[in-house]
């Protein structure tokens, strides 16, 4: 695919199997090929390394960071667990809108919590909404103080940050799908890894090794959930489509 922005005659050229469209600035179509190729960009110069929240560093695009708001708080979710602590900043993000909201709490699990960033969870204003749990998030072990730490009847929103692999994901999917109730979702996050193929620190398989992958083959068994993008909750544009690091990620238990 090749994207040209003319910005003298106000269009995006996009060139893909073999056919040529031009499409106007102002179209959603024109985002969409602008979005493909920042999203491209993004990745290959690290900008998602860029970014905190109330000052521990957070790996996420803010775009997916907004509308993980947006459905935080469409859902108001007495626990959201996120699998993938890493520095912290996420659980923090989602601490601070459980706060904002007065409702919920969160469960952190990470393979690996860094005694430097365990120290920076623990001493942050947002920690008493908090709980950290350290262990393999397929483990028995670790999926069982996960589920100790929830009450029969509490809505649980579960996010997928840690390992994407597509067999991994799948697993976590089987285990932790157990825990969200009916309208509430689990997110398979960073399902771009299949749009990177070729790009700096990606791996030659994951066009098919990847967290959409295993989100599209958890739907396929499992008819409970469906694969349900919330969409814009306000929208006084043209554009629909979110511009994200999540394809396929949003899973909603319909029954
Ligand atoms: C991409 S980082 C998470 C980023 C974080 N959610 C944020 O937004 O800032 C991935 C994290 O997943 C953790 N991880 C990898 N494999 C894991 C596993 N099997 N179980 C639990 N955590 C895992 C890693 O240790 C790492 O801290």
């Amino acid at each position: 695919m090749k994207t040209t922005i003319d910005t003298d005659r106000s269009e995006v050229i996009v060139e893909e199997n073999g056919q040529t469209s031009y499409f106007p600035m102002e179209t959603a179509e024109a985002f969409d090929a602008v979005a493909r190729a920042y999203l491209r960009v993004g990745w290959d110069t690290k900008y998602v390394y860029s970014f905190s929240w109330l000052g521990r560093p957070i790996i996420q695009l803010p775009d997916d960071m907004i509308r993980a708001q947006e459905l935080i708080y469409k859902v108001k979710p007495d626990v959201l667990v996120e699998i993938g602590v890493a520095h912290g900043g996420s659980l923090i993000y989602y601490a601070s809108i459980m706060r904002a909201m007065d409702k919920g709490r969160v469960i952190g699990v990470d393979v690996d919590i860094r005694k430097q960033n365990r120290k920076a969870i623990e001493e942050h204003p947002m920690f008493d909404g908090i709980s950290l749990i350290e262990g393999d998030s397929i483990s028995d072990a670790t999926f069982n103080k996960v589920k100790s730490q929830i009450s029969e009847g509490e809505v649980v929103m579960v996010f997928l940050d840690g390992n994407h692999s597509q067999k991994h994901v799948l697993r976590e999917l089987e285990l932790y799908s157990s825990l969200v109730a009916k309208g509430s979702y689990i997110l398979a996050m960073d399902g771009i890894q299949e749009d990177l193929v070729g790009a700096p620190r990606s791996q030659p398989d994951w066009g098919h090794n990847n967290s959409a992958a295993a989100a599209r083959d958890f739907v396929k068994q499992n008819s409970d959930f469906e694969i349900c993008e919330p969409g814009p909750q306000f929208n006084e544009g043209q554009v629909t489509k979110f511009v994200t690091y999540w394809p396929s990620a949003y899973i909603r238990r319909k029954n």
